[in-house]
């Protein structure tokens, strides 16, 4: 892929690999049409957002019209409304606040609705979604996560939920203990994938078991009192299919797996695996293309095995 057919937001960081998924098929100069891939000639675009001022604040729409430019992404869209935040009214206004950060669909950052889509904006293509819906690009926050401003939402309870069941290889220092245990080459195949998910939060936007939470702060309410009560409610709701996969992946990792049994015991407790309907969103929306449900399966055997054998030791 050539420097000249990036999006134009990575061309602005020319060291960063851009994934070959995001070569566009045609190269314009001009934003003139080609008749021969279907797109039409046009100048500007418009940009509806759903927008917020802040936590707990109403909703309202804006719409911005942007200059059009070849090979555009969902962001530099944006970054042009910050240069130039008018609507398309002609009414000043503040910039859209969004997120991003690595710009070529690892951290997750930018994820939000496209379109009526869940998926990172940084790799959400201007060219292909005008293709869909020539009238309008449509973006809005995430629905199943607090909005703290405009398309930036709180996805804590993603991260609350890896705590919860400690998705990681615990490590008790940082001195040699020389080589850890190997992994057949096949294990390494099947686990591979599963250490690709970037928290991303799409899996949880299209669960159906997924239910928004928020937990507002009282009056007068420490800062630990607080976190206190938001992590005993995100305990009590579902985990989500990252969470649960990512118990799959450390359960079989040959270190991390001496922590198997809490994490299981994490997993069959209240808000855990039984509380996915196996409706089978989740893996098809992972931009990571993670094999979710083949995840929630073996975690639910093993959670069954563990459950027996807990019951029987009693
Ligand atoms: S499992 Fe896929 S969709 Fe879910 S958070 Fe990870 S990368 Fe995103
Ligand atoms: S399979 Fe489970 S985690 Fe995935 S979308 Fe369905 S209910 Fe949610
Ligand atoms: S900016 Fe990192 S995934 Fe889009």
């Amino acid at each position: 892929m050539t420097p000249e057919s990036q999006p134009a937001t990575l061309r602005q960081f020319p060291h960063l690999r851009t994934p070959d998924h995001l070569a566009t098929p045609t190269r314009h100069t001009t934003p003139m049409a080609d008749t021969e891939h279907g797109r039409i000639a046009r100048e500007y675009f418009e940009v509806r957002i759903l927008r917020q001022d802040g936590p707990g604040q109403a909703s309202y729409w804006e719409r911005h019209r942007v200059k059009y430019e070849p090979d555009m992404n969902v962001i530099s869209a944006l970054q042009k409304i910050a240069a130039h935040p008018v609507t398309i009214d002609g009414q000043p206004v503040t910039p859209v606040a969004w997120e991003c950060n690595c710009l070529e669909e690892v951290c997750g950052a930018c994820t939000m609705v496209i379109n009526g889509h869940v998926r990172q904006a940084c790799t959400a293509l201007v060219d292909r979604l005008l293709e869909q819906r020539a009238s309008e690009i449509e973006l809005r926050p995430m629905t199943k996560f607090p909005v703290l401003r405009d398309l930036v939402v709180d996805r804590g309870r993603l991260f609350h939920a890896l705590k919860k069941t400690i998705s990681w290889v615990a490590v008790d220092g940082y001195y040699d203990r020389g080589p850890g245990p190997p992994q057949s080459q096949e294990e390494q195949e099947q686990l591979y994938p599963l250490s690709h998910c970037m928290t991303c939060g799409c899996c949880v936007e299209a669960c159906p078991q997924y239910a928004y939470a928020e937990v507002t702060r009282l009056e007068g309410e420490t800062d630990e009192a607080f976190a206190a009560r938001q992590a005993a409610t995100y305990d009590r709701l579902f985990v989500g299919a990252h969470a649960i996969s990512q118990v799959v992946l450390f359960n079989s990792h040959p270190t991390g797996r001496h922590m198997s049994g809490v994490r299981l015991d994490a997993l069959i407790a209240e808000g855990g695996i039984q509380a996915c309907g196996n409706a089978q969103n989740c893996v098809a929306v992972c931009p990571q293309k993670i094999p979710l449900t083949t995840s929630i399966a073996r975690a639910g055997r093993a959670s069954t095995a563990h459950t027996l054998h807990k019951w029987f030791e009693r």
